[in-house]
């Protein structure tokens, strides 16, 4: 496995081929924790890897060099599949002072007994020479933690970008060019839409502060490095953080005995009908994922929730969903709910409320059908994927007019 970025910078992280669930983000391909080795006439090591994985990361950094010259370890992000290793890695390398925010070390203070360790704190003016490298540093706060920074190393123009643009995807491979792009970049939007969503302003501001920073190879804290492909991630990252909307409908929905499915293929048959130009989403919630439907989320103009009642709520797996999808606080979108029930059509009503509550563009009142939806209610679930698929082709060439 080729491990090497530029001449003495190396990847020294651990690669998680079984990790499948990352605090419910789904790692259906695994993941990485990426961390990397620079040798000059000091030694710097950049983030270390989760916890248990620490035995791997020094028998890494052992193969290139011995622990003892290691001078520098550099922690970009406080989080545990980062950071979690660092004590036990600090007590292998009996020279190493840590290099990190005032932020973090106060972030690191909160997980471990940080009282013994040689901690120099960093400032965007500090610059660590290395020897022929050095080490920058860019403050990235809330992308997506307060104390996340980047390392940037000028002489080789690599940027070590922590978990801005990065994936889960475990590989053997470690670069972008080695690896399926498409696969790639579909890794890529899901982390973004289900870790970065919520800071698109704090990353469009730290891509404007790195806009005159030539970067020749961005190596994030998981998944591959970027190295051919590095434009393209940062215009991917553009479009995502700018809230960008695609020509998209999605249909997210729950149904106990197929009366609200029934409604939602009706308004799927509706968005079709109506545009061809219109990518329908139809996302059962207990058969998908949370990290999926979000990944859907992201840049859909158009979204009809349906969901029946239950106890007088909407059914519990969507409303959970929804707890997630309004945390995330992706770019509104045109929505209807609709929604079948037996005495009482509370689901689709709190759905609708929900839609207000989140600022979303309502575009009609609920549909609502008591027990099994009579062809004229299908035919009014229809009409309204006709309008949805409107909205969607509206919000699109209203964003590029503006
Ligand atoms: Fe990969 Fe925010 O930790």
């Amino acid at each position: 496995m080729t491990t090497e970025l530029a001449e003495n910078i190396d990847w020294v992280g651990y690669v998680d081929w079984d990790v499948r669930d990352f605090h419910s983000f789904d790692t259906h391909h695994g993941a990485t924790y990426n961390a990397y080795l620079i040798r000059d006439e000091k030694t710097a090591v950049i983030d270390a890897v989760k916890a248990p994985y620490v035995s791997n990361l020094l028998h890494n950094i052992a193969d290139k060099t011995d622990l003892a010259k290691v001078d520098y370890v550099v922690c970009n992000h406080a989080e545990p599949d980062h950071a979690g290793g660092l004590g036990a890695l600090l007590a292998n390398l009996p020279n190493a002072t840590l290099l990190c925010n005032a932020k973090c070390k106060d972030a690191l203070g909160g997980y471990f007994d940080t009282a013994n360790w040689k901690i120099q704190i960093v400032s965007p003016h500090d610059k660590i020479p290395l020897g022929r490298k050095t080490l920058s540093f860019l403050d990235t706060p809330m992308v997506h933690w307060p104390e996340s920074m980047f390392t940037y190393i000028p002489e080789d123009q690599i940027l070590f970008s922590m978990d801005a643009f990065g994936q889960h995807l475990a590989t053997s491979e470690r670069f972008d060019d080695q690896y399926d792009l498409h696969s790639i970049l579909v890794e890529a939007k899901t982390y973004y839409a289900n870790i970065v969503t919520p800071y698109g302003k704090q990353v469009q501001a730290v891509l404007k502060a790195a806009e005159n920073i030539p970067i020749k190879m961005i190596a994030p804290s998981h998944g591959l490095i970027w190295r051919r492909y590095v434009s393209t991630i940062i215009g991917e990252y553009q479009n995502w953080a700018a809230g960008k909307y695609a020509p998209k409908l999605l249909i997210l929905f729950d149904s106990m005995w197929g009366s609200t499915a029934q409604m939602a293929d009706a308004v799927m048959r509706g968005a079709t009908l109506e545009s061809d130009k219109v990518s329908v989403q139809f996302l059962h919630v207990r058969k998908n994922t949370l990290t999926r439907i979000a990944l859907e989320m992201l840049d859909a103009s158009a979204v009809a929730l349906g969901s029946p009642t239950m106890n007088m709520q909407m059914m519990p797996f969507l409303s959970g969903v929804l707890t997630y999808i309004r945390g995330l606080k992706c770019i509104p979108k045109t929505a209807m709910a609709f929604g079948s029930h037996g005495w009482a059509g509370a689901g689709s009503k709190h759905l609708d409320m929900w839609i207000e509550e989140t600022g979303w563009l309502r575009l009609m009142p609920p549909i609502q059908s008591k027990f099994k939806p009579s062809c004229d209610i299908l035919d009014k679930c229809e009409e309204a994927g006709r309008k949805l698929a409107q909205a969607a082709l509206n919000a699109v060439s209203k964003a590029a007019e503006s």
